[in-house]
């Protein structure tokens, strides 16, 4: 039987070695008692939009940093991912014809899975860094000291950003006119512009169509608002399951820390306590695959997660590197079309092309980005299946982590805006460099 609560019982890996259980009880407790951060009846309309891109009629966009952070937390921080990936939507949405879902990783994408238990930090092993929901990332064994009351201090970050998410995507700030003249400022200052001039031009031939038939554009509540949903991977189960609720009026459990929630490439285990928080929750919910997911695991996954086989409420979201999808993806993806499981497939192009460059910076290089959605696309189009969707790491900052991009970033330049606590985000421009050529290749499809 499910329960908020049933994976306790069963292995879990990844979790901070909290030094004190009694404070982290202490912590789920309070959090137990606080306000939802969202509502079920929201949960309900994303689920119903994700439905539509399992049918092959919209498409994902999740985005949002690797890992949020503590410190590096502002108006300005929230507003420019906001604003980098509404425009990255206004493009993808022109380019595929159909409705963008869009799904921040924001507002609780607080604590990272790692590879390695330890780093090594200027000679000095120390607990490898968890996330700002854990401990600090200051290279110190003091800093990385799990403290359970960041479990409250994460909570209140987020209920803070999706304040703040609600206005700005209700308040005027998110209107089309604005995201297409932010477009327009991009595609004049960008070494590509010519390149992406014509997806521009022919946006703005819309737009004026669109006037000229006498729709008010200023007026319009399609043009003027958007909706945008909240999502994290639920790592710290502890968090999750303490805001997990039962909404009477359906009858079921959901988390409330966020619309959606993903399981990670490396939680998704068969029989771990992951996927058996995942199961029982009725918000859509998301699980990464790599590389050595086999056609039999991942129906496995898809039995667990979605046993009703309800269109769009799994999102599986494969990261097998650009060189690797080719081969790797088409058996997934048939194993799981000849079951008949609805499900929308995501592409995350980040995680499976990360590297180390010769002077010492975590990297990841733009081309390889494109190159693997470009596989991942070929694949789709070649089984007839439906590329749903795209999940990147991005920040609306000028941040110097991932190399490439028409304004160049090379290994030299790396040093200059460092400043993920986690894994290399595209800065904003290599993010809309992404969208014009991911939009490039939905033309042409
Ligand atoms: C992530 O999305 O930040 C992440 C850790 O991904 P994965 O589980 O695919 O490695
Ligand atoms: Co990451």
């Amino acid at each position: 039987m499910w329960t908020p609560d049933s994976w306790r019982e069963l292995p879990i890996l990844q979790q901070p070695e909290w030094e004190d259980q009694g404070q982290v009880e202490l912590a789920e407790k309070e959090l137990v008692a606080l306000p939802p951060l969202v509502y079920p009846a929201e949960i309900r309309d994303l689920s119903q939009q994700l439905a539509v891109a399992a049918k092959g009629k919209a498409f994902v966009l999740q985005a949002g940093d690797c890992a949020e952070s503590f410190h590096d937390y502002s108006v300005d921080t929230v507003r420019n991912k906001l604003k980098v990936i509404l425009q990255m939507a206004v493009v993808l949405t022109y380019s595929s014809g159909v409705p963008v879902i869009k799904l921040g990783r924001i507002a609780g994408q607080f604590a990272k899975p790692r590879s390695s238990a330890t780093e090594n930090v200027m000679g000095q092993d120390l607990p490898a860094f968890r996330g700002h929901i854990v401990h600090d990332d200051a290279p110190t064994l003091d800093a990385r000291r799990p403290d359970p009351h960041r479990l409250i201090q994460a909570y209140y970050q987020s209920a803070a950003t999706l304040n703040l998410l609600r206005a700005l995507t209700k308040g005027g700030f998110s209107h089309l006119s604005q995201v297409h003249t932010w477009n327009q400022e991009f595609v004049a200052t960008s070494e590509e512009g010519q390149r992406y001039e014509a997806v521009a031009f022919e946006i703005e031939r819309a737009l004026k169509f669109m006037a000229a038939c006498g729709i008010d554009l200023n007026q319009e509540q399609h043009l003027r608002e958007v909706n945008f949903w909240t999502s994290h991977e639920a790592l710290l189960l502890g968090y999750d399951s303490s805001l997990t609720r039962y909404d009477r009026a359906s009858g079921q459990y959901y988390d409330l820390s966020a619309h959606s929630i993903w399981i990670g490439e490396r939680t998704r285990a068969i029989g771990h306590a992951h996927l058996e928080f995942g199961r029982g929750i009725a918000n859509p919910v998301g699980c990464k695959v790599g590389p050595t997911t086999t056609p039999s695991e991942i129906l496995e996954i898809c039995e667990i997660l979605n046993p009703h086989r309800i269109p769009g409420k799994l999102t599986l979201i494969s990261r097998m590197g650009a060189e690797q999808v080719a081969s790797k993806l088409p058996p997934l993806v048939k194993a799981v079309t000849d079951a008949g499981h609805p499900v929308v497939w995501s592409c995350d192009p980040m995680h499976g092309n990360t590297f180390v460059s010769e002077n010492g910076f975590k990297t990841r290089n733009l081309e390889a980005v494109i190159a693997e959605v470009a596989g991942f696309f070929r694949v789709h189009r070649k089984l007839g299946t439906w590329p749903g969707g795209i999940h990147v790491e991005l920040t609306g900052e000028d941040v110097t982590e991932c190399l490439g991009g028409s304004r160049q970033v090379s290994v030299e330049d790396l040093d200059t805006a460092y400043n993920t606590v986690c894994d290399p985000r595209l800065n904003a421009r290599q993010s809309l460099d992404l969208a014009y050529r991911v939009a490039e290749m939905l033309i042409q499809s």
